[in-house]
């Protein structure tokens, strides 16, 4: 499988490469390379970019196949969804509907909705219908250019039902051809019929399912909501801690309606803070001057109908701002990274770079994947291509332009 493979001519290839982890971003940046523009693959990875004709010679030396595409192209690395919870049952249109009638997200959960109703639906679901879904939403977005997708657990809450989700999203991971990276979210909420405190919940989930998580290579994550109605800060910070202990990252979702989170969050090493929300000038300046990414959710917003996360401030500031779509049934439902992202970048006024590099190379970073989120030679030759002969167009159609073609390792989807 290590065959070279030379597709394009290209209008424009946006390599993502070269570009700051942090801080503010301009479009001047972003290497765009223009003309006719060819990328030469080999096997999974990337093997060159640049002038079609003149790897079009070299294809001809090397014996490679050449994908000719006929039209306006333009080439980006495939998106990478660095928060979402896809593995889930059911479906909450009712909370929705409730919400938009002026019940808030907290109000819902005492209704009988919320993360709760979907954790009872999950539950009833076989290990085997939760791979048909979590299959069916990966399809979706790889069909529009989302090539890796985080996707977490949190809607068990005991351990064999934690195990089951993590167990449904590695087969899933295994059979199709999206990339998933899987974090364990047992501390989602409190469980409404665990017999004990909240510290006992996190002292059981430390102690029964962050060994097998390891033994069966089934996350290298653990995240944990810290929020008044789930965990707080100071209930957060021992599970956090063991967990780091034995080897795990650390993500946190922080600041979505109060603040704590992301204080937490830098305080333990936490690779990302996400949601911020509620953040305040003081929360951006403690992740800016922190190695942990700030993660925006826009679907969340969009979903919630709340506030979004201060991006401007935070790149301003000079935070790493990666951008995710929070798919799940509750808080964000529409599950269309491009077009949050897009929308994002209309409120906060973020340049074109900042938004693409938010949903490609910081979003790796996001996930400490060093091999994907650019075109650089030997990354995954994961691409998204759109049909158009300028990148801004992107942006621009807010999502509604998707992609003409997807290669995800190599191989078109
Ligand atoms: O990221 N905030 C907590 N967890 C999810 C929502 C989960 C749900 O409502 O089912 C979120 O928004
Ligand atoms: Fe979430």
């Amino acid at each position: 499988m290590n065959t070279y493979k030379l597709i394009g001519p290209f209008k424009q290839v946006l390599p993502m490469t070269g570009l700051p982890l942090n801080g503010a971003l301009k479009d001047e940046q972003l290497n765009v390379l223009e003309g006719e523009m060819g990328i030469l693959l080999q096997g999974e990875t990337i093997a060159k970019t640049g002038d079609f004709d003149r790897l079009l010679n070299e294809a001809k030396i090397i014996g490679a196949e050449v994908v000719k595409i006929e039209g306006d192209f333009v080439a980006l690395p495939g998106f990478i969804d660095s928060h979402t919870h896809i593995c889930s049952s059911g479906s909450r249109a009712r909370d929705y509907a409730f919400r938009n009638s002026g019940k808030t997200y907290l109000e819902m959960a005492e209704l009988g909705g919320g993360i709760w109703y979907t954790v009872t639906q999950t539950r009833n679901a076989s290990q085997k219908e939760l791979e048909a879904g979590i299959a069916e939403r990966a399809s979706r977005h790889l069909s529009e250019g989302v090539t890796t997708i985080e996707t977490k657990s949190g809607y068990g809450l005991t351990v064999d039902e934690e195990l089951k989700m993590l167990r449904a999203i590695q087969a899933v991971n295994k059979k199709h051809a999206v990339d998933l990276v899987a974090t364990c979210l047992a501390a989602h909420m409190h469980p409404k019929d665990f017999e004990g405190s909240k510290t006992e919940y996190l002292e059981v989930i430390s102690s029964q399912l962050f060994s097998i998580l390891k033994e069966e290579k089934l996350a290298n994550r653990i995240d944990i909501f810290v929020e008044s109605g789930a965990f707080s800060p100071q209930e957060a910070k021992p599970y956090l801690e063991k967990a780091k202990a034995m080897g795990f990252s650390i993500t946190i979702h922080a600041d979505q309606f109060s603040t704590g989170g992301s204080q937490l969050a830098v305080e333990v090493g936490a690779v990302s803070a996400d949601h911020l929300e509620a953040s305040t000038d003081k929360e951006v300046e403690i992740l800016a001057k922190s190695n942990t990414i700030a993660t925006a959710l826009p679907g969340a917003t969009l979903g919630l109908g709340c506030a979004y996360t201060p991006a401007r401030k935070l790149l301003n500031a000079g935070a790493c701002l990666a951008i995710a779509s929070d798919w799940n049934p509750g808080s964000a439902p529409m599950g269309d990274l491009l077009m949050q992202a897009a929308v994002l970048g209309a409120v906060e006024k973020l340049s074109n770079a900042e938004v693409l590099a938010g949903i490609t190379v910081r979003a790796a970073a996001a996930l400490e994947l060093t091999d994907r989120g650019t075109l650089a030679e030997g990354a995954l030759a994961d691409l998204a291509i759109f049909p158009c002969n300028n990148y801004q167009e992107i942006l621009y159609q807010q999502g509604k332009l998707k992609p003409a073609m997807v290669y995800k390792r190599g191989q078109k989807v």
